[in-house]
């Protein structure tokens, strides 16, 4: 029987423990953690993320900031902002959500965030810390993704033969790093990658973060796999009016071989905010220098 992997159930016992910690927190040494999200330019998808984070801050006990910019702001004013932000107190976690507008270069802006304020895990010394295996704050969708498969497999995934599709700074690039801290064996593919569909049917556990519709076909699964789908793709509209939604893996094909398999929505996209709330947490004690609350012990 193939599992269907949860996202939405998981993510909430994680974020219902985040919030424990959170109020521990506030009752044993008076302070709130709190995250400020800067948006610029009126992207759709951006905004509905923008508002969810902001609501899911608040749902973990977490003072939410949101600072909504148009689409003519000036590197330099974005700079001021942040700068701001690295030196108020009350701000743990600052994020600026992607894409952001042409004229503005999106890493020139990560990396003037203070990186211990670096919730997103974007800036090079996060990035850097991660590829070295020293602590850090990691981008929160692989954390998510790693967070599932511990989930899945337990925690031992030494010897597994992984393959990341997806060469992206925010995913990719991270989560073969971190499935390599696991002893993984790993494999990263991208658009030159040649016999992809050959290299994933060797995969114990395949990561689909390209961005492409249904890509991954069920005939690429090996039997049994894991089957982590990153990708939230827009096909048209349901008959409800809503965006349709899918997946970079043709979900029921990929059922058919997959021992577990993420669905789309419901999977990747609930832990990814709740692991924003985790890092935002992380970084607030980690700025107190305090230690942060225990919360996978008893939750994976
Ligand atoms: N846009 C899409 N995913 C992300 C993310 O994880 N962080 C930010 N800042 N922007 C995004």
């Amino acid at each position: 029987m193939t599992q269907i992997i949860d996202g939405k159930k998981i993510s909430a016992a994680f974020r219902e423990k985040i919030a424990e910690a959170v109020s521990l927190l506030k009752t044993e040494y008076s302070f709130k953690a709190g995250l400020a999200v800067i948006l610029v330019g009126d992207d759709p998808a951006s905004d509905v993320y923008v508002r969810n984070k902001g609501i899911a801050s608040k749902k973990a006990g977490m003072s939410s900031l949101e600072y909504r910019l148009s689409d003519d702001t000036t590197e330099q004013e974005l700079i001021a902002l942040i700068e701001k932000l690295n030196h108020d107190d009350t701000v743990d976690g600052i994020l600026v959500q992607s894409p952001v507008p042409e004229h503005i270069n999106y890493q020139s802006i990560v990396n003037v965030i203070n990186p211990d304020k670096d919730v997103d895990g974007f800036h090079p010394k996060n990035a850097g810390n991660l590829l070295i295996g020293s602590d850090s704050l990691v981008a929160c969708t692989p954390l998510g993704c790693s967070i599932l498969l511990k989930y899945i497999l337990g925690e031992d995934l030494s010897g597994k033969d992984a393959i990341v599709i997806g060469r992206s700074t925010i995913v990719g690039k991270p989560m073969a790093m971190l499935l390599l801290q696991q002893n993984c064996t790993v494999t990263i593919a991208h658009s030159r990658t040649q016999n992809l569909a050959e290299k994933c049917a060797t995969a114990d556990i395949v990561i689909a973060a390209v961005g492409r519709p249904e890509m991954v076909k069920g005939d690429w699964i090996k039997q049994g796999a894991t089957v982590i789908d990153v990708g939230i793709n827009r096909i048209g509209t349901t008959e409800s009016g809503k965006a349709k939604l899918v997946g970079d893996v043709a979900f029921d094909e990929a059922s058919e071989n997959a021992g577990a398999i993420t669905p789309v929505p419901g999977g990747v996209g609930p832990m990814t905010i709740a692991c924003l709330m985790y890092n935002t947490l992380k970084a607030a004690c980690n700025r107190r220098k305090i230690e942060i609350p225990d919360i996978f012990s008893d939750f994976i």
